[in-house]
């Protein structure tokens, strides 16, 4: 399954591309097995994976993905690469550990000294073709209002924290007016909501695990989703996703589980 997303440009056409909806995160997967999990995610049907410069395995993502062009891959520019050189440089690096970048996304709006600067090498990195898609991770809505005041190209992605708790309603409302679609990342809390009782009892309505009802939500919500396991079963498990439908009544459970509940980071609160 893939998503049509666009750049919004300030002149000409938008440029749109596609992405597969569902990816494997590898934040957190060790190095040492990499290649061997994402080789196992390629052969279960995975077609997007989700990396960053901080997790130390893109060398070993490009080794599981190299000469696969129907394998979309996401990486994130580093903070502490962030100015309009060393973005370009860095990527350079990044190029060549994975041989390819779908989709290049400043990992986060911290910088507020060089962030426009940052974006302009995100701009140059797309223009003179290193990445075919460029994008945010981490942006509140200030940050994007941001980048609209001076951008010649928009963000097509965001990159944030979603489940059903955590849901951060007027920032993917922003989003979706400005046509940036948002990619949902630890969209199975971590780990640490996967046994919430509502979650299973869901689950046996469509006779599926807590993780896939939670992927699903995500998905039915219009996000990209990137589950990351390190486990061949589990991997197999997060994919098997397409061949049900969760009903509105049950959508409107999963909602009502907002909680604010933010497992990891939160930069889009930051100036
Ligand atoms: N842009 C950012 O700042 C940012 C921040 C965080 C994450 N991310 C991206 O999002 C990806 C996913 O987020 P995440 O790694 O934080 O967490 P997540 O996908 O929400 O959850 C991963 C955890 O859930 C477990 N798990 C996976 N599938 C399961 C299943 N079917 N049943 C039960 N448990 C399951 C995993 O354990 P096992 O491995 O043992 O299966 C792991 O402990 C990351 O890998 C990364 O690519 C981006």
């Amino acid at each position: 399954m893939e998503k049509k997303i666009s750049h919004t440009l300030k002149r000409g056409k938008d440029h749109k591309i596609v992405m597969p909806v569902l990816g494997l995160g590898v934040w957190g997967t060790p190095k040492d097995k990499t290649e061997k999990i994402v080789t196992t995610a390629i052969n279960y049907g995975y077609k997007h994976i989700d990396t960053a410069q901080i997790y130390g395995n893109e060398r070993e993502v490009g080794k599981a993905t190299k000469g696969m062009e129907e394998i979309f891959i996401t990486t994130k520019l580093w903070e502490n690469n962030f100015g309009y050189e060393k973005a370009i440089k860095t990527c350079e690096e990044s190029l060549s550990k994975l041989n390819r970048i779908d989709l290049f996304l400043m990992h986060s709006p911290h910088g507020i000294d060089n962030r426009k600067e940052t974006w302009e090498a995100m701009q140059y990195l797309l223009k003179n073709k290193y990445v075919n898609a460029i994008g945010v991770s981490n942006f509140g809505v200030h940050h994007i209002k941001e980048i609209f005041s001076w951008a010649d190209i928009g963000p097509c992605i965001n990159q944030i924290e979603l489940s059903p708790f955590l849901q951060r309603q007027e920032l993917v409302n922003f989003c979706i007016d400005n046509k940036i679609t948002t990619t949902a990342y630890s969209p199975l809390t971590h780990g640490i909501r996967i046994e919430d009782k509502r979650l299973i009892e869901i689950g046996k309505v469509y006779k599926k695990s807590s993780a896939q009802i939670l992927i699903k939500w995500s998905l039915q919500k219009g996000n990209i989703v990137i589950p990351k396991s390190t486990n061949k079963e589990r991997i197999k498990e997060n994919i098997e996703i397409f061949d049900f439908t969760i009903e509105q009544e049950h959508m409107k459970i999963l909602d009502a589980l907002e909680e604010g509940f933010v497992t990891c980071w939160d930069p889009t609160v930051d100036p």
